[in-house]
């Protein structure tokens, strides 16, 4: 079977740390995002069909430099064609029903299960499903009176007229007919004008609901609040990659390799990122401090993401730190599949 994993989006919701790298590659815990919906594939994919746009040639590096066990296929977009687009440009290599996967997603979703489940029910297409509390920030599904048939989407419904709590949670198990349903070569989003369609017009589209735990890593602050949970989860006061130099004060705090952390810093729920330079006396908190970034003696940073390279002083709330050229092409807001800020 093979597995598409989606990777070519822009990330402009994790800007700037998406001006310098691919959204895939963006480490969480110290290891790209990717690799965690790679690891999570079910023995059932032999082939992983990589759909790439921006920033491929990194994704491409890094595959190729990690076998994940599958035979894999990158496949270049000439321009980024969005989530159904992506998935019809990869048509040529598809061979039965097949399984599309979002790579900012970090959950315990079963592959295995959610393939039998499809079968079981002959579905056209079936989607995981998480529950969420905040409807009005997602597109909610409407599901049917047959046991997990999906009848509609609402977007953003206020909670009182919400059909339900449920939301995609950005993995698909779909039949091969479904390709004929996407149109080639231009910009189209699976999710808001492939998937109606295929309701309307198969009345077999089912939701698969699972439990354990879900995060949308797609914007800045799910990128800390994975962290918070990932070390919580696992007990742990601090994360530190390979080669950290530390005499700071550290708390709930992942730190990549051959960062350095000076005496007298102090660091509250922050990512520093590989080769970062923390000088002395600082002071940050709930700050994503970028590659080879360097924030100088004394500053004090709250809310605030420092790109990769950057050299910060001073004193930064609520800030997107970037005062390098902005790579050609790069949107100025998200396009394709628009989830919001
Ligand atoms: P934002 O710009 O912040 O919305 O991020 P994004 O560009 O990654 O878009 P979104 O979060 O909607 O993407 C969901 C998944 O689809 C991610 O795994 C993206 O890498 C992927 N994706 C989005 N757009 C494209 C595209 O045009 N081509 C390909 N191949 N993948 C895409």
């Amino acid at each position: 079977m093979e597995a598409i994993i989606l990777a070519g989006g822009y990330g402009t919701r994790l800007r700037p740390l998406t001006y310098s790298r691919a959204k895939p590659l963006l480490p969480i815990m110290n290891k790209p995002m990717v690799s965690y919906i790679a690891e999570q594939l079910p023995p059932e994919v032999d082939k992983v069909i990589l759909a790439v746009n921006y920033r491929k040639d990194q994704i491409e590096q890094y595959f190729k430099n990690h076998d994940f066990g599958r035979e894999l296929i990158v496949n270049d977009e000439p321009e980024p064609l969005g989530t159904g687009g992506a998935t019809k440009f990869a048509q040529k290599h598809i061979t039965g029903p097949f399984l599309v996967l979002n790579s900012d997603i970090i959950c315990s979703l079963n592959l295995s299960k959610m393939i039998e489940y499809h079968k079981k029910h002959k579905a056209m297409a079936t989607i995981s499903l998480w529950p969420v509390e905040n409807v009005s920030e997602f597109g909610v599904v409407d599901m049917g009176a047959d046991e997990g048939s999906v009848i509609g989407f609402v977007e953003k419904p206020k909670p009182q007229d919400a059909p339900s709590n449920l939301i995609n949670a950005g993995a698909y198990m779909l039949e091969q007919d479904i390709l004929d349903y996407i149109p080639s070569g231009k910009l189209v989003s699976m999710e808001k004008e492939i998937f109606p369609q295929i309701i309307q017009k198969t009345n077999r589209f089912f939701g698969y609901q699972f439990e354990g735990y879900w995060i949308d890593v797609g914007r800045i602050t799910s990128y800390l609040d994975v962290h918070k949970r990932l070390l919580s989860a696992q007990n742990l006061d601090n994360f530190f990659g390979e080669n950290v130099q530390n005499n700071g004060v550290l708390k709930n705090t992942v730190v990549g390799d051959n960062a350095s952390i000076a005496n007298g810093a102090a660091l509250d729920g922050c990512i520093v990122l590989d080769d970062a330079i923390i000088e002395e006396g600082c002071n940050l908190k709930n700050s994503v401090i970028g590659a080879h970034a360097t924030i100088k003696q004394n500053s004090i940073l709250d809310y605030t993401v420092a790109g990769d390279n950057e050299s910060v002083e001073g004193t930064h709330h609520n800030e997107l730190i970037w005062t390098q050229e902005i790579p050609k092409g790069y949107p100025k807001k998200q396009i394709g599949n628009v989830i919001g800020e």
